[in-house]
């Protein structure tokens, strides 16, 4: 049977229920972490919680954990579900109140909510390439903040969905900024473009990954916005996050990306990647902390 984290306690799926008034569902009062399981191991788990707390910090919801008190939460769902490769996600909301916009007074506990999902890594699409679109990203200004408000990146990939694209490549007028569930990146005469850190945009932690391997590669990485016009342009095109990882995009719009197969530089940090993975899950959890 399937187990579902509500608070600290592990509940079967049809026992996962959830007050009415709870402030994620009410407002979207809340923050979320996906991260990835390979070979029984989560991946990465230390900057996905980090990032968690800072979300938290971000939108002043006090959450009582450390990095290694999450990463012990999460990981006996994992093993309670058996999971050995796929994903967990993980929020918290700022907990259940009367409806009043303003933070409840005295203030509420925090509500956490987890549950596992089990699939293999997208080889196909990885080997093959996706569709994009570019769409007008509409999405409010603090898009740092991994916030449960996912209104305009929902409409963004509803949009793909609707022209056959897999993903939607956001731009604020001129400039590329994400992409609807995911980092985004323009290759151009053997370097690496994407958008630089700050509100507009997630810090990916597949981001992280892959400008660590661009510097292990010589490959220039080079925070800086972009416009569309140089997307369309690009020789090679990618989009990555923790479920997609190192995505290339093959066709803009209808058109195909450079020659329309996937190139060089992808490769390499596709290789890098693997790699990554690989060590990653050949040292234990606890080595990692
Ligand atoms: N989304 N930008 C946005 C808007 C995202 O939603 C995501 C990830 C990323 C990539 O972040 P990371 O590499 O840390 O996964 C960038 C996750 C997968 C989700 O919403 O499920």
């Amino acid at each position: 049977m399937t187990k579902v984290l509500i608070n600290e306690q592990l509940v079967e799926e049809h026992d996962a229920n959830v007050p009415y008034n709870d402030r994620g569902y009410t407002f979207g009062d809340g923050i979320y972490e996906y991260v990835r399981v390979y070979n029984n191991k989560l991946f990465t788990a230390k900057p996905h919680f980090e990032r968690l707390l800072r979300s938290a910090k971000e939108i002043g919801l006090e959450l009582n954990y450390t990095v290694n008190g999450l990463i012990d939460l999460v990981q006996e769902l994992i093993v309670a579900n058996k999971i050995i490769n796929g994903g967990v996600y993980i929020q918290v909301t700022r907990g259940a109140a009367p409806r009043d916009h303003a933070f409840p007074t005295p203030s509420v506990k925090a509500n956490i909510m987890g549950f596992t999902k089990s699939y293999d890594r997208p080889y196909k699409s990885l080997d093959e390439g996706i569709n994009a679109i570019t769409t007008e990203d509409i999405r409010w200004l603090r898009c740092d903040i991994k916030s449960l408000n996912l209104l305009g990146n929902v409409l963004a990939k509803e949009y793909a969905v609707k022209y056959n694209a897999q993903e939607a490549i956001q731009h604020r007028g001129e400039q590329v900024t994400e992409g609807s569930s995911s980092n985004a990146y323009a290759i151009k005469d053997g370097a690496i473009y994407t958008h630089p850190i700050n509100n507009l945009i997630l810090n990916g932690i597949t981001r992280q990954v892959i400008k660590e391997i661009a510097e292990q590669n010589n490959i220039p990485f080079k925070e800086e916005a972009f416009t569309v016009d140089f997307l369309k342009n690009a020789d090679e095109v990618i989009v990555s996050s923790t479920s997609i990882e190192v995505m290339p995009v093959v066709n803009l719009n209808g058109e195909a990306i450079g020659n329309g197969k996937v190139g060089p530089i992808t490769r390499k940090l596709q290789e890098g990647f693997t790699h990554y993975i690989e060590n990653e899950s050949a040292v234990p959890l606890e080595a990692e902390r």
